[in-house]
């Protein structure tokens, strides 16, 4: 990484739970290329966070690794920012049990997302599931990051992660750089193409819904071709039109062009152009991330050489915090100084 003192350090993770959507790609990634020259980025593969479900070993790993080379791939320099796997930096363990002993358990019981999971895995309410943002507060804490690129549903986690920076400073004297949410200007929410009122999402059952930044061209194009619309025959981007927004605004990040400049280009065209147009963008666009990825998966030498040198320089970069909270905190130190 390029570490520039006079820039604020931005974090963001991803879990790998699976590869990237487009939704992933044009609703957060594109963005987290573009920060890399205004901020210093760290950016982690949450696996850790992943395990508060059970994954399947042998695939999960595949996954992780995967995921990582895709990330490159769609244009996260490892000169210039920090991409690694979490679970590389055992800091963010270690911190996140000091930050437990900081956490109110009401504060925790108190997230939406752990009553939302804990409905959908009552089979599995573990106590890393309660413990999640307090793991997400450890990951940003560690790195004294000033700005964290979110979602909506991720917002609650950061407002967490502040709270206990200030409890904490206030206990013990500055300690943490409180974060702030990075809100991207404009940027658009990507939904189903199945179901245009909810977020395209990689653990949608129906392949349809989601297109895969795998995914070849017929393959996209076909996806595209089915999308659902709505009544009338007007391309526009209009609340009662879910379905020919989610894809106008697709073909504007894909593209570059305003929503203004896609309608006027289609007008008086039919939806089977347009959405093939679409699904010709996408796909075009998409071309050479997948040749990236690809080529990188096979060069084993050269993404292990990769993981290992960012592995190094962010576990450098996580003890320098973690030994001044234990000192703060009063825990004896290593040399004893
Ligand atoms: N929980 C986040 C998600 O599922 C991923 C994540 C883990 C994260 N640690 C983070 C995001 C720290 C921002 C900052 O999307």
């Amino acid at each position: 990484m390029i570490y520039n003192k006079e820039k604020k350090v931005l974090y963001s993770a991803i879990q790998p739970t699976n590869l990237m959507t487009l939704g992933n790609y044009l609703g957060a990634i594109k963005n987290w290329v573009k920060l890399q020259d205004e901020y210093n980025c760290f950016y982690a593969i949450a696996d850790l966070h992943a395990l508060t479900v059970t994954q399947e070993p042998a695939d999960f790993r595949a996954k992780a690794l995967s995921l990582f080379a895709q990330l490159i791939a769609c244009g996260i320099d490892p000169d210039k920012s920090l991409l690694y796997f979490q679970s590389h930096v055992p800091a963010h363990a270690e911190l996140q049990w000091v930050l437990c002993c900081n956490t109110y358990l009401g504060e925790a019981y108190r997230m939406t997302q752990f009553k939302d999971k804990s409905q959908k895995h009552a089979e599995n309410v573990n106590v890393g599931l309660l413990a999640y943002p307090v793991l997400m507060a450890a990951d940003i804490l560690l790195y004294q990051a000033s700005l964290v690129p979110v979602g909506q549903d991720q917002k609650q986690h950061l407002e967490i992660s502040r709270d206990i920076a200030i409890r904490m400073n206030n206990k013990y004297g500055g300690i943490f750089t409180v974060p702030e949410p990075y809100i991207t200007v404009g940027g658009a929410r990507i939904m189903s193409l199945q179901n245009p009122e909810a977020k395209m999402s990689k653990s949608d059952t129906d392949v349809n819904a989601t297109v895969e930044l795998s995914d070849d061209k017929d393959t996209v194009i076909r996806k595209f071709k089915r999308a659902v619309t709505d009544c009338g025959a007007e391309i526009v981007a209009r609340e009662d039109k879910p379905g020919i927004t989610n894809l106008l605004n697709i073909y504007s990040e894909t593209t570059g062009k305003t929503v203004a400049e896609a309608e006027k280009e289609f007008e008086g065209k039919g939806y089977g152009d347009f959405k093939l147009a679409v699904g010709e963008a996408v796909a075009d666009k998409l071309a050479p991330v997948r040749a990236e990825h690809a080529r990188l998966l096979k060069e084993k030498s050269v993404l292990s050489d990769i993981i290992r040198k960012n592995g190094l320089e962010t576990r450098a970069a996580a003890d320098r915090t973690l030994v001044k909270v234990y000192k703060k905190i009063g825990l004896v130190p290593k040399d004893n100084k």
